[in-house]
């Protein structure tokens, strides 16, 4: 069997370990339930022994994941999901202060990228924590002989599970898959509150532009739609909705924004923010109407959404005024297109990333789901998977905890009622 050894990694440059494990180390400070998490596993060892790839957006919060994942026993190799969201300062920490060895690099080709996933593969990992399921994706593709040696796999985000849904409906999905994102404690906070700050973040230090006054069209509201549209409007936006879901409509009427198709939207809004993990949201029709000087940027998980293979075609080459800012000239009418990040994830291409106070949770999430499946080997069926709902009340529980915020519990006669129908006024 082939097995990566310590030592062998694919990063930037190792020298940058030290800035990269003073942020680590500062993040932690902020992940008060992972902490807790890692001094259990510390000393019950729950993952020892256990060969296990991440595959994750190489950040210092992901760092102190790995810590966790390592403190319990396992034996980690990480990659990254996506060419540009790794902080190279991090993967050289992870490499030198824990020796997990890294493939990652911020801006890796495509090319790359992929070879750093069948690298993940030829580790022969039990566990796999996937984010976007590429990595399952790829083994199933290509590892068929491997399918038995998986314990389990968890996944990250809401693009990943719906790729598992799909294989487990093709009976393709051949072991079982914690779908970490259906957590509450993780979308209701990750997605909506972490993807509204940093997708806001990505933008302003991209641009610099003051978002005050200016038209946003929020497209997808969804829970991360959710969260970039009440942050822009904080901030003092006129916020514009694009849906194909009628109650996600109806939501986002309800609390206050407008909503439109995106025919009508194109021409109307001064900065569009694609967040629905579907194909050509914006295509080359509605390019073609935007105002001069339109700012155009995705925070869904795969560099899709925007259609700039069309928008390549109808304009002239691509210029770079800033880090992570190119403006696109139309061929026709000499409007100018500005598109951020290369149409990957902005929070992550041009920021950091959520802030690690939400990352306590989605990571405490895939902590506790690693340990399940390892404990559970062998007992659960194929399949997409939840994490028991009282593992997502102790997060928030934890949670609290930290905060130092007490709440009320339930009186007896208050769960008598509650569990009772004979009583009614
Ligand atoms: N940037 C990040 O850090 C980050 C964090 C979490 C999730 N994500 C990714 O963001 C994407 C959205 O995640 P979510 O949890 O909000 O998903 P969600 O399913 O809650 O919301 C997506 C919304 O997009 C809508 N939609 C689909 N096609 C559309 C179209 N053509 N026009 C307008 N709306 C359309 C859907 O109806 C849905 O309401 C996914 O790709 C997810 O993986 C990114």
């Amino acid at each position: 069997m082939d097995s990566t050894s310590v030592g062998e990694f694919d990063i930037k440059d190792i020298s940058l370990a030290g800035s990269g494990k003073r942020r680590i180390d500062w993040a932690e400070r902020e992940m008060p339930v992972l902490r807790l998490i890692k001094d259990r596993f510390a000393k019950e060892q729950p993952l020892r022994g256990i060969r296990l790839v991440a595959c994750a957006h190489v950040t210092s919060e992901t760092a102190n994941l790995v810590r966790t994942l390592q403190a319990g026993g396992a034996d980690a190799l990480v990659i990254a999901s996506n060419p540009l969201s790794t902080q190279d300062d991090v993967a050289a920490s992870i490499v030198s202060e824990w020796g997990v060895p890294v493939f990652a690099i911020k801006g890796e080709s495509t090319e790359t990228y992929n070879r750093h996933v069948r690298t993940a593969l030829d580790f022969h990992p039990q566990i796999i924590i996937d984010d976007g399921s590429d990595v399952v994706a790829t083994l199933l593709k290509e590892r068929a002989d491997q399918k038995s040696e998986i314990i389990g796999t968890t996944e990250e985000t809401t693009t990943g599970i719906v790729r598992l849904q799909a294989m487990e409906l093709a009976g393709v999905l051949p072991f079982p898959s914690i779908a970490v994102n259906d957590a509450q404690t993780k979308h209701f906070f990750d997605n909506r509150y972490g993807t509204g700050q940093s997708t806001l973040d990505g933008i302003i230090r991209a641009t610099n532009i003051l978002m005050a006054g200016r038209i946003v069209v929020v497209v997808g509201y969804g829970w991360c739609g959710k969260g970039v549209a009440m942050r822009a409007r904080g901030l003092g936006a006129n916020i514009i909705v694009t849906e194909v879901n009628p109650i996600k409509a109806v939501e986002a009427i309800m609390d206050g924004f407008r909503v439109l198709p995106m025919t009508e939207a194109s021409s109307i809004g001064d900065v569009f923010i694609t967040v629905t993990g579907n194909r050509h949201v914006i295509d080359g029709a509605h390019f073609s109407q935007m105002k001069d000087g339109a700012i155009v940027c995705n925070s869904g998980h795969f560099d899709l959404e925007l259609n700039l293979t069309a928008l390549r075609d109808m304009s002239q080459p691509a210029v770079t005024l800033r880090p992570f800012v190119e403006e696109f000239a139309l061929l026709s009418g000499g409007r100018r297109i500005i598109v951020l990040g290369e149409g990957r994830l902005i929070n992550l291409a041009a920021a950091e990333g959520h802030p690690a106070s939400v990352m306590d949770m989605s990571f405490a999430n895939q902590a506790l789901s690693v340990e399940y499946l390892v404990m559970n080997k062998g007992e659960l069926k194929p399949g997409v998977h939840m994490l028991p709902e009282a593992v997502d009340t102790e997060i928030a529980g934890l949670k609290l905890k930290a905060l130092g915020i007490n709440i009320d519990t339930l009186t007896p006669e208050q769960m008598e009622y509650m569990s009772s129908w004979e009583t009614g006024t």
